[in-house]
């Protein structure tokens, strides 16, 4: 009887010890949308970054011709990098800022699709909880916007991350701005967390294509430049998964890079509304193939094998265009 009652002791041990296992493993899995596609194997969508400001700064003009590009392209869907909502983000769930910015700009019937959104350091100025929240979907059934998540397209995984807790000068220098970082603190373990859910998420994947956005650079020639702690902390995840993309904004221009060690390339597109910022660094690196101050949004076109990147101007003129092949590629090796 002792025994038994030993056994069982041990047992329910045991069986604690795995509900724990599994409930930290469920918390750190990162919320994914299964995204149908066309069912023809292809994929393709818009990038635009750094936008929300009334129309104003030519946001308008760029719509205009998202529209164009998406009505030919039938796009799946628009991937937001953040800095949604100029100045200050959304002041709660009620600002008009988000129909004004939003809604009353890409009005288009070929931009009827979801928005795919990340945050950017503006959105953090306001009340962040107001962009994450549910109810913005009953105003405008296209906007889906989380911290970090995962959207699944077939053959494509898109892998959005919250890269503002990682630029530690919005915490010890804020200046006048006040950020809002509910959910963020303590911010080391918020980092932790997010880089855990992203390996884990990446070494699940099985998808054709792997796609890491986030609104801050890792590489860029533009006014910020490379964002050092993301060069430290992502760079070697998104090597080791063979991530195809890294996509963000936060400089207010178009830019292609190439990583320098690996197949990875660095795609920015943060010029939605206000550019020509005019002071521009590196641009004649080795590993810049394309840079433009000006407006413009970047289109992605997938099958299992091909992609091809264009990127637009204010215009709509493809400025650069860039392509890979899987099959040349793996053969080449
Ligand atoms: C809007 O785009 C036009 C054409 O490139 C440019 O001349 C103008 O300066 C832009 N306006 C702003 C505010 O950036
Ligand atoms: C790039 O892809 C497009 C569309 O698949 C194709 O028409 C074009 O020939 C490709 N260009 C190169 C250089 O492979
Ligand atoms: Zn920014």
């Amino acid at each position: 009887m002792a025994k038994f009652s030993k056994n069982s002791m041990v047992l329910c041990f045991l069986v604690a010890i795995v509900f724990v296992i599994s409930s930290a493993s469920a918390s750190t899995r990162l919320k994914k949308f299964d995204h149908p596609t066309k069912g023809d194997g292809t994929l393709n969508f818009l990038v635009i970054g750094d936008w929300g400001r009334r129309g104003t700064y030519n946001q308008s003009h760029v719509a205009r011709q998202m529209e164009r590009v998406g009505e030919k392209l039938d796009i799946d869907f628009v991937l937001s990098t953040g800095d949604n909502f100029y100045d200050n983000g959304l002041t709660g769930i009620h600002d008009s800022n988000f129909v004004e910015s939003f809604t009353n700009i890409y009005t288009a019937k070929s931009l009827q699709k979801q928005w795919y959104s990340v945050l950017g350091n503006h959105d953090y100025r306001g009340d962040v909880e107001a962009q994450l929240s549910p109810y913005l979907r009953k105003i405008d059934s296209r906007w889906v916007c989380l911290r970090s998540f995962v959207v699944n397209a077939e053959i494509a995984e898109i892998f959005m991350v919250d890269t503002t807790p990682f630029e530690e000068k919005y915490f010890t220098t804020p200046k006048d701005h006040i950020y809002d970082w509910r959910g963020v603190l303590p911010r080391q373990a918020y980092m932790a967390n997010v880089l855990k859910e992203l390996e884990k998420a990446l070494s699940e994947s099985t998808a054709k294509w792997k796609i890491v956005l986030g609104h801050h650079a890792i590489r860029s020639a533009g006014h910020h430049g490379d964002t050092q702690i993301l060069v430290d902390r992502f760079l070697p995840i998104l090597r080791k998964y063979d991530v195809d993309f890294y996509m963000n904004g936060h400089d207010h221009c178009l830019e292609h890079i190439s990583d320098t060690e690996s197949p990875l390339q660095f795609l920015v597109s943060g010029a939605g509304s206000k550019a020509w910022r005019g002071d521009t660094k590196g641009i004649n690196r080795d590993d810049v193939h394309f840079f433009h101050d000006g407006q413009g949004f970047m289109s992605v076109e997938l099958t299992p094998t091909e992609a091809e990147i264009k990127y637009y101007d204010v215009f709509g003129s493809v400025r650069h265009r860039w392509n890979r092949s899987k099959l040349l590629l793996h053969s080449a090796m």
